[in-house]
């Protein structure tokens, strides 16, 4: 099996948003085409994994840098597709996001899991993660969402 680590490009985004379905998130063409865009604006990266001229893993990785804790890399949405998991695509997509890490002078890498996903977390450990804590995540809506904000006359 041939395949290619290479950064995503917008001919990819039916492939992405299946992927981001397999990781349980729905969302639009549209919607990962803009994302898609908003991500490489802000400078962080989405590498694909192309098997074929197709995406059949992806990996989105930034940097964030906060006052308590410095600059680190986080690794989101790492997802293979459900056939081809087991056949080493998510560890070198990790280490092609491990890589351009450290091409951005990233001195660690996190990654956030839910605590559901038993399976990534067995994953990650077998990469050499180590688990420093478990958090709640809180969310809260700001304002109404503008459909509803927007009279059928406007
Ligand atoms: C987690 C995921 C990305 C791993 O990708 P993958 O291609 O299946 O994993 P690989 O074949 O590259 O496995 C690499 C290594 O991890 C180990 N590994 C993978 N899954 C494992 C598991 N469930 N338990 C223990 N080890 C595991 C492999 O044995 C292999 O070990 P090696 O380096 O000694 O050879 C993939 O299974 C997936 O997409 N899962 C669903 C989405 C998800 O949970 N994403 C993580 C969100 S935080």
């Amino acid at each position: 099996m041939q395949i290619q680590y290479r950064d995503a490009s917008p001919s990819d985004v039916s492939a992405l948003r299946r992927l981001l379905q397999e990781l349980g998130y729905v969302a639009g063409e549209a919607q990962v085409l803009e994302r898609l865009d908003q991500v490489r604006s802000q400078g962080s990266n989405i590498i694909v994994a192309d098997l074929e001229g197709e995406a059949v893993g992806c990996v989105h990785v930034l940097v964030e840098v906060r006052l308590a804790e410095g600059c680190a890399g986080e690794i989101v949405s790492l997802v293979v597709t459900g056939p081809l998991r087991g056949s080493g695509i998510g560890k070198a997509l990790l280490e092609e996001a491990c890589a351009w890490l450290k091409t951005q002078a990233c001195p660690t890498v996190r990654v956030r899991a839910n605590a559901i996903r038993h399976h990534a977390h067995r994953f990650y450990a077998s990469q050499g993660f180590q688990e420093i804590k478990t958090q709640k995540v809180f969310t809260k809506a700001l304002g109404e969402p503008l459909l509803e904000t927007i009279s059928p006359t406007d």
